[in-house]
């Protein structure tokens, strides 16, 4: 089973640029290059900031781009986005608490979008109504479990992303602990920069965003560092066995020397000590 995730598209109306770049465009750039490399996932999965200022005409142009598309794709909010808004355009995602949340089937067991969204606030929750939703479709899951949210719920340690990371974590965490051999692996976004660890013993990941890039800046304590490092989405392999994580640097412009071209030859010659 093969699975994409973006993350943090960020759209704008036309035009308006993030960082010197057009998030419209490079959303679409993203989903290009994914399914021209890519035309075996089985489903792309978008983990939040899907609006740059929650716009309704951003997630109408959203609606319209994936109704194309012959994948499906699933979508999580995030804090720049507005719930309220994004249900008017989504309305299935709605659970019977008024959270924008749903579980998707896969080849290999279950997906599980998450809703992270918190008024007001950059930062993240999953309250106990949540919880208890998420206890629910996780005690009723049939095989492997992958959850898909926006906020991060381990750590960066780099202070200012910190400071709007998922607050209650462990509220969540404990439903986690309890589920952690059903969960293989949580995906998030929110942190423009690419980051892996685990979460209660469960392994998480994140890409860089698919517009604008951060940087693990560990000088900066208080003010959220911006980078002009390459647009990136991500690419997942499961098998029996294990998972595989690729970040795609879509947006890297430079050479690709494959070995046996001159190029490589001369790169070759110039940089490797035999
Ligand atoms: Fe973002
Ligand atoms: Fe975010």
């Amino acid at each position: 089973m093969k699975l994409i995730q973006m993350t943090d598209i960020h759209l704008t109306s036309s035009g308006k640029t993030i960082g010197g770049r057009d998030p419209y465009i490079n959303f679409t750039r993203a989903l290009e290059h994914a399914l021209t490399n890519h035309p075996d996932a089985e489903a792309i999965i978008i983990t939040g900031d899907l609006s740059d200022w929650g716009e309704k005409t951003d997630y109408e142009v959203l609606r319209e781009i994936i109704e194309k598309l012959p994948i499906s794709v699933h979508l999580a909010i995030g804090n720049h986005d507005d719930r309220a808004t994004f249900l008017d355009i989504f309305p299935e995602y709605e659970d019977q608490n008024g959270h924008a949340q749903k579980v998707f089937q896969l080849s290999k067991g279950v997906g599980i979008i998450l809703d992270t969204w918190g008024p007001e606030t950059h930062a993240g929750f999953y309250c106990s109504k949540r919880c208890e939703w998420l206890q629910k479709a996780l005690d009723e899951a049939k095989g492997p479990v992958s959850l898909f949210m926006h906020h991060n719920p381990i750590p960066t340690h780099v202070g200012p992303t910190d400071q709007i990371m998922l607050q209650n974590r462990e509220l969540f965490g404990s439903v986690i602990k309890k589920h952690q051999q059903k969960v293989s692996n949580i995906f998030f976004g929110h942190c423009h920069i690419p980051l892996s660890g685990t979460f209660y013993g469960v392994p998480v990941f994140a890409p860089r965003g698919t517009n604008h890039a951060g940087f693990a800046n560990f000088k900066e304590t208080t003010l959220l560092t911006a980078s002009d490092l390459p647009q990136a989405y991500a690419v997942i392999f499961f098998d029996q066995h294990s998972t595989t994580i690729h970040m795609i640097e879509f947006g890297y412009e430079g050479p690709l020397r494959i070995e046996g071209s001159p190029d490589y030859e001369t790169w070759d010659k110039e940089f490797t000590m035999r």
